[in-house]
């Protein structure tokens, strides 16, 4: 028998990657796991709940059914998410809405669902999934650092708003990692041969691409959020990711940006 208390666990994006790690982590330790997801991972061990963040009754039909099971929900990671790359110009604005409806309005929507059954607790743990890649921005990827610095603004505002409730809210900006991400990303239609920005792009994308491959395991990921889901005071923002990216960070304070951009172009070769 576990000494952990076991809690009452949503877990958005759980069919793959640092959602599916995290869950099958939590449910080892005896925490009651429900993953969500369009899909659902072979052999899981957790609860599966078919939910597709984009779609408003999917998420309260989810959310409902694990209050009605469980009578409680303690903490939500919200995680599901997907990558447009190609140019501002290439993507065109349906598929940079699509960038925002599941990495930004999935999670309010999600944070919506919960909040009134965190509130009557007066406890709960929202943790939202962001980016390293919020705080440096890098080419081709311009939709999705817009959706995970909104998801960390809309995150800062939440937590004072949340707080009297009892309810804790956590901003995690991985770096990278081994997942299905780089599989996964999509590219706008419009970033074929003929695009202005076809060359840059392909250097770029195999840059990112090489770096997501030789990131870190999922793993360190899922041990980071079953600490923070034992924690009584958790921090507000966690940065978890390769040594040299957490370092990125620290010239942003110091260093111009025409600099700091210089460097980026330079590592991505965009040119
Ligand atoms: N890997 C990295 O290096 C890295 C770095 C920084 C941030 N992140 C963030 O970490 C999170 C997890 O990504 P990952 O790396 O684990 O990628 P992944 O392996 O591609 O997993 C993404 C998960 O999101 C789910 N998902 C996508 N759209 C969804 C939707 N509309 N509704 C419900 N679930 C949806 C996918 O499941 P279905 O397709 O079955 O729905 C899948 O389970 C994302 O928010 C990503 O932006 C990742």
């Amino acid at each position: 028998m576990s000494r952990i208390a076991s809690k009452v666990v949503l877990i958005t994006g759980a069919s793959s990657g640092l959602g599916l790690a995290t869950a099958q982590r939590l449910h080892a330790l005896s925490h009651r796991v429900y993953g969500a997801s369009r899909s659902s991972a072979p052999g899981a061990t957790y609860t599966t709940l078919r939910m597709d963040v984009d779609d408003d009754g999917a998420v309260q039909r989810g959310v409902d059914e694990i209050l009605s099971r469980e009578g409680r929900l303690d903490a939500v990671l919200n995680n599901a998410g997907i990558g447009f790359a190609g140019s501002i110009e290439d993507l065109t604005l349906a598929e940079a809405r699509q960038q925002l409806e599941t990495n930004f309005f999935g999670a309010v929507r999600v944070c919506r669902a919960v909040l009134p059954a965190m509130r009557r607790q007066g406890a709960g743990l929202i943790i939202n999934v962001a980016s390293i890649g919020a705080q440096i921005a890098l080419p081709y990827q311009g939709h999705y650092t817009a959706s995970k610095l909104a998801l960390e603004g809309m995150s800062q505002s939440l937590r004072m708003e949340v707080r009297p409730f009892g309810i804790r809210v956590v901003v995690f900006a991985p770096g990278d990692f081994q997942t299905g991400f780089t599989e996964h990303r999509l590219r706008g239609r419009q970033t074929a041969k003929e695009s202005a920005y076809a060359l840059s792009f392909l250097r770029t994308l195999t840059v990112v691409e090489r770096d997501e491959r030789t990131g870190l395991n999922p793993e360190r990921f899922a041990r980071l959020v079953e600490h923070i889901v034992a924690s009584r005071n958790p921090r507000p923002r966690y940065v978890i990711g390769p040594a040299f990216e957490r370092l990125a960070l620290a010239p942003k304070a110091v260093l111009p940006a025409t600099w700091l951009e210089a460097g980026v172009r330079w590592y991505y070769r965009a040119g």
